[in-house]
């Protein structure tokens, strides 16, 4: 691919913006400095630094962020900052969304992508992939309250009772509970309708995947292959 279409791709910026950091001498590309923006190179395992930043290609971005609380999964937020807002520009101007959406005030686990392919198999309803939460209730809970979940719990507007596909308790007032679905405010209405109240919620992984332990609140990574792999199995 030219080198200027590989900057573009990368996010960069536009293919004027990009083509002038090459001529500018802005750029190196496995460490070599390059001055000609239409130079051929094989994107596979290709690093390229600007101004001393370096990157590596990536034909899709795959990235975990750790949500705190109080940012809103939407790119036009009305009350919160946005999620986006803790994502660099280069990644924003690749047109990276959210998989998924959680509460502005729910933390933990969210995937972006560019992959309109990996955003579709990871939301689909059908697909039924496992969220698991942890949720800290308002009310110490019988074991009852487990067995309603794993039963299955009617929302107002949900024609068929939703269960919980794993459930437990963690402490008196504290549950580990997997669903299936991604339906709005679902384990806020699924704990309300067993008489309880959600005072925090979490979510601690998507299928196979687990939260990483070292990805502090607000911060984000890579998904590198290992993690796309347990993400992408069939028994996520
Ligand atoms: N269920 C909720 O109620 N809120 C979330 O943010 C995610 C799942």
């Amino acid at each position: 691919m030219q080198a200027c279409r590989i900057l573009q791709s990368q996010g960069l910026g536009s293919r004027r913006d990009c083509r002038e950091l090459i001529r500018r001498q802005r750029v190196l590309f496995d460490g070599v400095p390059v001055s000609d923006p239409e130079r051929e190179f094989p994107c596979e395992n290709l690093t390229f630094s600007v101004d001393g930043e370096t990157y590596r290609y990536r034909e899709h971005a795959y990235l975990v962020l750790n949500k705190p609380a109080g940012y809103e999964c939407s790119r036009q937020p009305q009350d919160h900052p946005s999620v986006f807002a803790l994502l660099p520009e280069y990644l924003l101007r690749r047109g990276v969304q959210c998989v998924g959406r959680l509460d502005q005030d729910t933390t933990g686990l969210l995937l972006f992508s560019d992959d309109g392919r990996f955003i579709h198999d990871h939301t689909a309803p059908k697909k039924q992939i496992g969220k698991t939460y942890r949720i800290t209730c308002k009310h110490a809970f019988p074991p009852a309250l487990i067995e309603q979940l794993l039963a299955g719990v009617q929302l107002h507007d949900e024609p068929a009772p939703l269960r919980a596909r794993q459930c437990r308790a963690m402490s008196e007032h504290r549950l580990e509970m997997t669903i299936n679905e991604g339906k709005y405010h679902q384990v806020k209405r699924m704990i309300a309708a067993a008489g309880n109240r959600v005072e925090a919620l979490h979510r601690q992984a998507i299928g196979g995947y687990a939260l990483p332990v070292d990805l502090a609140p607000g911060a984000w990574k890579w998904l590198e292959a290992d993690a796309l792999d347990v993400l992408k199995s069939p028994l996520s």
